[in-house]
């Protein structure tokens, strides 16, 4: 029987769907506090809940595909302690995949001013905010949403650290190792 080398297409896909979605996020997170006049702001954090939003359904998606399709096994060649530390990075970022829409999407419900500032799923219909955290106590909102707001931003740290990880493994592999590690996550 034939050793799978890569990533099925779908998985592929998936996950350069979702790094772009991160990056695009993030990138939006730290330009706002930059972005003048105020109106500009509302456009830019819209289309970061859309694309949140959008990455909390894929990651579900991936999950699915991952539990289904086993990946290809790392090559012999990595150090024990390389495919230990990569299979935890993965996991940690399985977990982020579901941590930060969700904590953002919480956040998001419990605002004060979300009737408001209704959130359109890229400019076309309204996505719903949680309704039972809409209808908690206004003092309870708040708590709830100054919480999972720091837990949003917590997490963004812990995911700089493991992409920083996840990417620089990936280039010492490719790089100086001379595996064709990126070739993995590659159609072909
Ligand atoms: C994987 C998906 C997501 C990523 C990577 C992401 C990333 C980030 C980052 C890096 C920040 C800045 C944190 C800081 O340093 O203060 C941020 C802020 C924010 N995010 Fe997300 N986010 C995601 C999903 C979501 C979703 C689904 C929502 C809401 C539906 C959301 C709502 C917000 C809001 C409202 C803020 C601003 C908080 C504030 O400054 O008051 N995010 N996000």
């Amino acid at each position: 029987m034939q050793v799978a080398t890569r990533y099925t297409n779908v998985a592929i896909a998936l996950h350069w769907i979702i790094a772009l979605g991160i990056v695009i996020n993030i990138t939006l997170a730290w330009l706002w506090p930059h972005m003048l006049p105020d109106g500009a702001v509302r456009p830019a954090i819209d289309t970061h809940k859309s694309i949140g939003i959008t990455i909390l359904g894929l990651a579900f998606m991936r999950l699915l595909w991952r539990f289904s399709h086993r990946p290809p096994p790392m090559p012999t060649t990595y150090q024990k302690w390389e495919t230990v530390a990569a299979h935890w990075a993965h996991v940690l970022l399985y977990v982020i995949l579901f941590a930060q829409p969700l904590t953002g999407w919480i956040m998001d419900s419990a605002y004060k001013d979300a009737a408001l500032h209704p959130m359109h799923y890229f400019g076309t219909f309204e996505f719903p905010r949680i309704a039972w955290i809409q209808q908690l106590p206004q003092p309870l909102k708040e708590q709830i949403h100054s919480g999972f707001g720091k837990a949003h931003e917590y997490i963004s740290y812990v995911l700089y650290a493991l992409l920083i990880a996840h990417i620089g493994g990936a280039l010492k592999h490719q790089l100086l190792d001379k595996e064709p590690e990126i070739e993995r996550m590659l159609p072909g």
